[in-house]
């Protein structure tokens, strides 16, 4: 029998990457996502690109109401929690939108999920629950700090309450999924990352630029203690994380599996800094990318890569895109799309 799958947050970035890579496993995807960050526009280009429609109910995951109905007319083989607010900056102007959104939010949709029986649970966490890290490269078992701002510690808080709950009942299965840097897009250049106004990240301001929407790149700090000054990343194109996902649904599945919480980094392994990314990208897209260095950034750490061995252990997973497709993706999205999703093709 096909396997349900209940997919929060999956209109955004990584969760229609995701929910493409399921479609094309086989799965039933259902989708809750309340648009706050996203757009119906990435679902109809997934029904382009894999000639499926799968449902989709715009709605908030603090709906209990909502919730319950879902819950009661779909037998969920899993849950792929993506839904939440990601802008570090806007969480230390509004932390409580991001206490609700990403705590309060996770913890009516467990509810739901204990009602419902539904007991495979898989998580968007993040590198930044590792903080400023000891040594890199980054393994599992490194210690989690208290982060610098509420988006980090909202995920932290979320992996902990994933803890307690595993505790509590052995029936739960849960994956905290630690993502690196995730970039690129889909290679038809159909979907991709949308940010709404000035983007935050690295590659999506670095892309404006080429595309001429924007003037020129700040690198925060060229004085790092890193081989060229600036900060360095593990970037991971994002339909590698997808395929990342769908590895660890699979595991969660499996009946040798063990109960409890299971933590698995998804990065390459490779860190790259500010100015390699600005080389290459210009080499790509052939687009001369201006920049002038600025300020650190309040928060920002020197360099943060993963070990993602034990992912390849465990899930018998791996990125396998380098960064030339990264970028080349990202280009390819970004100049089909310069408007994002607002261009309908
Ligand atoms: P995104 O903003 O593109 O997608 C998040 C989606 O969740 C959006 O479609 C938004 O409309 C929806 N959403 C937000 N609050 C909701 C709510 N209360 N109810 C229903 N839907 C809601 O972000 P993304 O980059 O795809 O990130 C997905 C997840 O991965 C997030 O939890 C994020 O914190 C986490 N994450 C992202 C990154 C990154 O760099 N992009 C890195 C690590 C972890
Ligand atoms: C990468 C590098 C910057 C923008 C953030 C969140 C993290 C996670 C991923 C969700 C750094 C430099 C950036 C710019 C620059 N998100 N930079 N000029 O900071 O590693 O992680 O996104 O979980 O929680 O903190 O990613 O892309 O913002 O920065 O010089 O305009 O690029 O200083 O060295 P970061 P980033």
């Amino acid at each position: 029998m096909t396997k349900k799958i209940l997919v929060t947050g999956r209109a955004g970035y990584i969760g229609s990457h995701t929910a493409l890579v399921l479609l094309q496993a086989g799965f039933d995807v259902i989708i809750l996502d309340n648009l706050c960050n996203s757009s119906q526009e990435s679902l109809r280009r997934i029904t382009l690109i894999t000639g499926r429609t799968p449902l989709f109910i715009q709605g908030d995951i603090r709906d209990i109401e909502l919730l319950e109905n879902l819950f009661n007319k779909h037998n969920f083989f899993a849950i792929l929690h993506f839904a939440g607010l990601k802008s570090v900056g806007e969480s230390v102007r509004n932390p409580l939108t991001y206490y609700s959104n990403n705590v309060v939010g996770s913890t009516i949709l467990l509810q739901a999920a204990i009602r419902a029986k539904v007991f495979r649970f898989l998580f968007s966490s993040s590198a930044t629950v590792y903080g400023t890290p000891a040594e890199v490269p980054i393994d599992e078992y490194a210690p989690t700090v208290d982060p610098s701002n509420p988006y980090g510690r909202s995920k932290l808080i979320v992996e902990d309450i994933l803890r307690d709950l595993a505790k509590s009942d052995a029936r739960w299965k849960i994956a905290l999924l630690r993502y690196f840097n995730p970039i690129g897009a889909h290679e038809s250049g159909l979907i991709g990352e949308d940010p709404r106004g000035i983007p935050n990240n690295l590659l999506p301001y670095i892309s404006q630029v080429a595309i001429g929407k924007l003037k020129k790149l700040q690198i925060f700090g060229d004085n790092y203690p890193t081989r060229d000054g600036t900060g360095i990343r593990d970037y991971i194109h994002v339909m590698d994380l997808a395929e990342g996902h769908v590895k660890a649904l699979q595991a969660l599945g499996a009946e040798n599996t063990e109960h409890g919480v299971h933590i698995w980094n998804l990065g390459t392994g490779n860190g790259v800094s500010v100015h390699e990314m600005i080389k290459v990208f210009e080499e790509i897209s052939g687009r001369p990318v201006p920049y002038e260095v600025a300020e650190r950034r309040t928060g920002d750490i020197a360099e943060c890569w993963a070990n993602p061995k034990k992912a390849e252990r465990e899930l018998n997973w791996a990125a396998r895109r380098d960064l030339r497709t990264m970028l080349s993706d990202t280009w390819r999205w970004q100049s089909n799309n310069p408007n994002g999703y607002r261009d309908n093709v």
